[in-house]
């Protein structure tokens, strides 16, 4: 780590580092701790508070075994991510922000995770579970409180990201080596 001191992004990767290491040994990082980094790095505290503050990943509050992390930016508000938040909600009796009382579940509302093309969708910890109806995240905690992990993905059927309605193109297999080259060459 001392490598990337003085270097642009090191503030972001000393504190992915330090949250990580915190998470998984406290749940998450008290926030007086980011002056320890500000220490660390030789920087006023202010440029530590800005990034930990800016980034949900950077968690500053206790959460639970499983934390679900709803996106609602537009592409997944579009697909009713309203619905899927409020499945979660009635489903475990809390609201975002909140953390079931056996601190099995957490909620936030985060923006986007980078995974539009299968809206709506959530995070629950490393995984992602995508294309969800009301249905799905209901199924999804269900299996969770029963000890399972649900396997992550879209819940519609299709593969990774691909277009809903099948394949347009690239349906064949591809061409071999040589495919459209002068044949004296
Ligand atoms: S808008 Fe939800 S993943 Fe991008």
């Amino acid at each position: 780590i001392e490598s990337l001191f003085g270097k642009p992004g090191c503030i972001y990767i000393y504190i992915y580092i330090y949250t990580y290491i915190h998470t998984y040994i406290h749940t998450y990082i008290h926030f007086h701790l980011f002056s320890q980094v500000a220490e660390v790095l030789e920087v006023p505290p202010m440029r530590i508070y800005e990034v930990a503050t800016f980034y949900t990943m950077f968690l500053r509050q206790p959460v639970g075994k499983y934390h679900i992390q709803i996106c609602t930016t537009t592409p997944c508000m579009l697909c009713d991510s309203d619905s899927i938040l409020e499945a979660i909600q009635n489903k475990l009796g809390i609201k975002v922000g909140g953390m079931t009382a056996d601190k099995m579940f957490s909620l936030i509302e985060v923006e986007c995770l980078g995974a539009c093309v299968n809206a709506p969708m959530v995070q629950i910890n490393d995984n992602y579970y995508e294309d969800l109806t009301p249905k799905d995240i209901d199924q999804i905690i269900d299996e969770l409180k029963a000890g399972k992990v649900p396997p992550p993905g879209p819940r519609n059927g299709r593969f990774s990201c691909e277009p809903a309605g099948g394949l347009t193109s690239l349906c064949e297999p591809p061409p071999g080596p040589g495919f459209g080259v002068r044949a004296d060459l």
